[in-house]
């Protein structure tokens, strides 16, 4: 056993103690020993607060107090690192800022109160001369905020490209490798645990939208916060979905994509999108997540690994740890620049190219009226397919895939088809990943 001296103990005030807390608890115990050999340091959790104690389930010779005084925690003497995992954004912000303004370096994996307060918490950080450091908010045990806050600093970032939220990737992959339709593939998201019992948010997008706020910040050195991210959910999407976009080669992916424009502005959206089968954002299946930048000097860079769960959440939190402590011990701390708030561009305003899936009448001149609402909104069609509708002759599908064009444009497409005699519906319609 090294010896360790008593400055050398690092004593950690825990806020919350669910899934990612208890693995964290276990974790450290478990690294002890090669943390105190790599760091000279000894990690040691010294209280825990909750809101209700008799939750808590710790090992039996455990000598962590557990408290619901969590004002009192933050303010401790006794505690040099405050950790919060309690989520959502009131009390868990009062609680951080708190701990930096009593000069405590906090650790957070708050997704929610990141993308909402961050700014105010990193200038909170900043003025107290301590870390605020927050790996664990955004696609959980991938390395992506370290990177982008010190790797890639002086490189000028295009795009960041996420699959980021694990109970949707789940559900699709579901659907596509196993042909189960939206309702069974949600189902086993949940008894799986990947999904809750309202699984609104991550299905409709806002788990993804806070995450792609964090990332968009430090990648374009704007400030973006979750409202100014636009959502579109997988709840619609249909196994014949699925099976129209494998036909062409693509698989459906729900992607955060955030976006610089060279007027400056940043475009931040989550939505379902086909993206090409050959791209490496195509073999992330399951609940796994990944991360894919473009930069103009380091060109494609791809980060992979698990996004979710209480393990490798955990590992995250820990890197953190250990940094901040390493920090805290050379008198310094690393300030988040996250500039300005950003300019963004309306969704309306962006581009890329577009499917549609129209059912039509199966008449001279339909296909010829229909292509006519794509040339009234100056969207060029790249590819066209038709095929009778099963079991009604009357009626055709159409598959139409567009060269890039302006989103108020292809809405306007979809009107002109809602308003069209011709037009029974538009049954499918999805961007394309450039
Ligand atoms: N619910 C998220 C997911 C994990 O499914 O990826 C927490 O952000």
């Amino acid at each position: 056993m090294n010896a360790v001296n008593h400055s050398d103990v690092i004593k950690i005030g825990l806020l919350g103690c669910g899934t990612v807390g208890r693995s964290l608890v276990d974790l450290l115990a478990e690294r002890e020993s090669e943390l105190i050999r790599t760091t000279g340091m000894r990690f040691q959790i010294v209280m825990i607060g909750v809101r209700t104690i008799s939750r808590v389930t710790l090992p039996a010779d455990s000598q962590i107090e557990v408290t619901t005084d969590t004002a009192a925690l933050v303010k401790n003497d006794n505690i040099d690192i405050v950790i919060e995992l309690i989520g959502g954004v009131e009390p868990a912000r009062d609680l951080v800022l708190a701990a930096l303004n009593a000069g405590k370096p906090v650790i957070t994996a708050n997704k929610e109160l990141l993308a909402k307060s961050g700014s105010e918490l990193y200038q909170t950080a900043s003025a107290n001369g301590v870390d605020v450091l927050f790996e664990a908010s955004a696609a959980g045990a991938i390395p992506i905020l370290r990177p982008l806050r010190e790797s890639l600093l002086g490189e000028d970032i295009k795009r960041v490209m996420g699959i980021v939220n694990g109970t949707t990737n789940y559900i699709l992959t579901q659907m596509s490798d196993e042909g189960q339709n939206y309702a069974e593939a949600l189902s086993q998201a949940q008894q799986l645990g990947y999904a809750e019992s309202d699984p609104t948010n991550d299905i409709e997008g806002y788990d993804a939208g806070a995450k792609a706020a964090i990332m968009a910040s430090l990648a374009f050195g704007n400030y973006v916060v979750a409202s100014d991210v636009t959502h579109e959910g997988i709840s619609n999407i249909t196994k014949e979905d699925i099976t129209f976009a494998d036909e062409l080669g693509y698989v459906i992916k729900m992607l955060a994509l955030a976006e610089k424009f060279a007027d400056g502005e940043i475009g931040v959206r989550v939505f379902p999108a086909l993206v090409d089968k050959k791209h490496p954002l195509a073999s992330v299946r399951g609940s796994y997540n990944a991360v894919f930048l473009e930069g103009e000097a380091s060109s494609e860079l791809m980060f992979y690994g698990r996004g979710a769960g209480g393990l490798p959440t955990a590992s995250a939190v820990l890197g953190d740890l250990v940094d901040a402590a390493l920090n805290l011990r050379r008198g310094m701390h690393r300030p988040v620049i996250h500039g300005e708030p950003a300019s963004i561009k309306p969704a309306s305003q962006m581009r890329s190219s577009f499917f549609f899936v129209i059912d039509a009448k199966n008449s001279p001149g339909v296909l010829s009226a229909i292509a006519g609402y794509f040339s009234d909104q100056n969207i060029s069609i790249k590819a066209m397919e038709q095929e009778p509708l099963a079991g009604d002759d009357t009626q055709a599908r159409m598959v139409f895939l567009t060269e890039e064009a302006l989103d108020e444009n292809a809405d306007a497409v979809i009107k002109l088809c809602e308003a069209s005699d011709y037009v029974s519906q538009v049954k499918s319609f999805f961007r394309v990943l450039r």
